[in-house]
């Protein structure tokens, strides 16, 4: 692609913050410790984690950069950077995070693949941009289209880094057509987090942004878009990220049987406090995100300090001043939340805290007794 390439070696990486723990270096994956997580609502972009899959590309000149876009279409096209700075600009608010978050503490149960995390592979950013829908609707597929008149049901996003797991080539993901041309799933070609240009390791000169969606979908270094007609056939949507039954292990997977993921679960994350911590026993402000997927907001967040018995409902906010309230129209429906309570610690203890998503519960308990 003119204008932007991907290096073959790690010696023109981008300089990071020091506070970042890193996980894997070469390629760069980092994250900042829980507790920086809390301090603010929309993480600063130095702090943000970073998940690579190859050396980080470079732009040569943001004047030739483009985004080819073709396949099932009619009319292909190429859009240069200064095109999608024309369009009108969203500024979506959205938590991204990789669905190998949490992969550490997963291992102490069973061992996983793939790079180690903490609780920190996450962060809410305000991501400025053009809405897909409306760069679509440009090339002739209209707003709420599932199929294009040739047989196009999938948006593959295709980059230009070089990565292993793809013998080489470049990073790519897709996402259905029915939400690539839903303006209300606010899918974005994204210039801007946090009101800066985007930088390198982020995804400079521009990425997706999929709101609701695991990371990996949201592909940074845009080169190339694609209608195609079956889900993207790339390693990290079909050999990665998948979830399969504990029956299932490497000698017996199956990855055609299951969907790649998208939406992310429900879930919640002290980050106040380490996983084993000593304290003085008293007052104790216990804090952390609860997050859900597909837009679905968070109804409650539970502290339990006894290990699971009794639970106490923790304070929710976003921004400040305004209160949060799981469905309300204020909120940032595609960000996390964050919680806190303070609680009295008389001994040794075990502490829990769980996010409960507005319109599911997912846990059914039958007790049956034999006769
Ligand atoms: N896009 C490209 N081109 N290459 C990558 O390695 N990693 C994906 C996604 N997009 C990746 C990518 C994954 S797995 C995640 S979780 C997010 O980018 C991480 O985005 P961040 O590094 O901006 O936090």
């Amino acid at each position: 692609m003119p204008g932007l390439s991907g290096p073959s070696d790690y010696s023109q990486e981008p300089s990071r913050h020091p506070c970042l723990h890193i996980n894997a270096k070469e390629p760069f994956n980092a994250e900042p410790p829980r507790s920086a997580l809390v301090s603010s609502y929309v993480t600063p972009v130095e702090l943000f984690f970073k998940r690579n899959h190859g050396p980080i590309p470079l732009v040569d000149d943001i004047e030739r950069y483009c985004v080819d876009i073709s396949g099932l279409i009619e009319t292909p096209k190429k859009l240069y950077f200064r095109d999608i700075r024309m369009l009108p600009k969203y500024n979506v608010t959205a938590t991204l995070q990789c669905a190998g978050n949490r992969r550490t503490a997963m291992s102490i149960t069973r061992k996983v693949k793939g790079v180690g995390w903490d609780v920190s592979a996450i962060g809410n950013a305000v991501w400025g941009g053009a809405k897909l829908a409306d760069i679509l609707e440009l090339i002739g597929v209209p707003k709420l289209t599932s199929c294009t008149q040739s047989g196009g049901k999938h948006i593959e996003f295709v980059s230009v880094d070089k990565c292993e797991e793809e013998n080489g080539g470049p990073y790519k993901a897709s996402i259905p057509l029915s939400q690539a041309t839903n303006p209300e799933a606010d899918v974005l070609l994204a210039y801007e987090m946090n009101g800066e240009p985007l930088n390198r390791d982020h995804g400079y000169p521009l990425r997706v942004i999929v709101p609701g969606v695991i990371g990996a979908r949201s592909v940074k270094w845009l080169d190339s878009i694609n209608i195609i007609a079956e889900e993207c056939q790339g390693f990290f949507m079909q050999k990665d990220y998948k979830m399969f039954p504990p029956s299932v292990d490497w000698g017996n997977i199956n990855w055609n049987t299951r969907k790649p993921q998208m939406d992310f679960p429900v879930q919640s994350v002290i980050c106040s406090l380490e996983d084993m911590q000593s304290i003085k026993p008293g007052k104790v402000r216990i804090s952390g995100y609860a997050v859900s997927g597909g837009g679905c907001g968070i109804e409650r967040v539970d502290v339990s300090i006894d290990g699971g018995k009794t639970w106490m409902e923790a304070t929710r906010f976003q921004k400040t001043g305004i209160p949060y309230i799981a469905d309300g129209i204020s909120n940032d429906k595609w960000a996390w939340v964050l919680f806190e309570l303070t609680v009295d610690i008389p001994q040794s203890t075990e502490i829990i805290a769980k996010a409960i998503q507005l319109q599911m519960c997912n846990l059914k308990r039958c007790k049956i007794f034999g006769t």
